[in-house]
């Protein structure tokens, strides 16, 4: 009582600032909900949803990833893919406690129960995929909306666009078969086909199939073949 009363003293004193203007030191900040606002919203959506990259509060997707893959992508970011590094160990502006409170914070929106009694697929692949088998099963599974060769369809777009698998990891495809996009009505591993979920292998298999179908030179238009044409094959 004593501190407040010296405070709301301090606060009308002339030239001095109030007591609550005083700026947090951005290292300093431990509240999650500003840590993730001013670091993640952005792309993954105002609370962990709705945004271009995938919803971190889809509650499949928390049952899949534990807090060390949370924990490891916000720190290292992922190399090749517009997702930064945080951590300030890897260049990044946030401190390791603070890495800490944005998992627990998105931890916190997961439903435990929201699968029942479904046991997902595991989050990391247990096994190379095969992309011939791929193919077969990404005509199975995935061409009834992303169209016969994955150019898009009726009801989803392309994902075999260059410059979309030029930007995108493996393991992100892996997990959007996995835990779906629901605020776009992509569905999880579950409901591709109905009453027929799809295998984890059968995953690693697509996974491999889009792949195989990343561009070498991403951003280039014309082929090397065609470059040496142009300059009448001097390079
Ligand atoms: C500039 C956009 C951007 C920002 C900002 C961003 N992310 Fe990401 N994030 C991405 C993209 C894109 C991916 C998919 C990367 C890939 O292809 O693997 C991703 C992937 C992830 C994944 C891994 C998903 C998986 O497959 O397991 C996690 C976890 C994640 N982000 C957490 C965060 C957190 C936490 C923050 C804020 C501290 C954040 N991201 C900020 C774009 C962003
Ligand atoms: C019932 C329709 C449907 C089926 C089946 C389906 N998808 Fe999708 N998928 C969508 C929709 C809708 C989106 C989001 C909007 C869009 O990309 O057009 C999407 C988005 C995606 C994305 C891009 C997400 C992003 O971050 O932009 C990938 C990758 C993807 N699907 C892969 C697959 C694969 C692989 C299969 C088969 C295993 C599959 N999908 C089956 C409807 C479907």
């Amino acid at each position: 009582m004593f501190a407040v009363t010296v405070c709301v003293a301090c606060s009308n004193s002339a030239g001095r600032p109030a007591q609550d203007s005083a700026v947090i030191p951005p290292d300093h900040i431990m509240d999650f909900s500003v840590l993730y606002a001013q670091n993640c919203a952005g792309c993954h959506g105002v609370e962990g949803s709705g945004g271009a990259a995938m919803s971190l509060a889809n509650p499949t997707y928390l049952a899949i990833a534990n807090d060390a893959v949370i924990r490891h992508t916000a720190a290292n970011g992922v190399p090749g893919t517009p997702m930064p590094a945080f951590a300030q160990s890897a260049g990044g502006m946030l401190t390791d406690k603070q890495i800490d409170a944005l998992v627990r914070g998105i931890r916190s929106w997961a439903k435990p129960d929201a699968l029942r009694d479904a046991t997902p697929p595991p989050y990391a692949a247990q096994s190379a995929g095969d992309s011939q088998r791929g193919a077969d099963a990404y005509r199975t599974y995935c061409s009834s909306c992303h169209g016969a060769d994955g150019r898009g369809g009726i009801k989803a777009s392309s994902i075999v666009d260059g410059s979309y698998l030029a930007l995108v990891s493996n393991q992100q495809l892996r997990t959007i078969v996995i835990a779906g996009r629901p605020e776009l009505d992509a569905p999880d591993w579950r409901n591709d086909v109905e009453g027929r979920p799809i295998s984890p292998q059968d995953i690693s298999d697509v996974v491999a199939w889009l792949s195989s179908q990343r561009p070498k030179f991403p951003g280039q238009p014309y082929s090397t073949a065609s470059t040496n044409a142009a300059t009448g094959g001097s390079r």
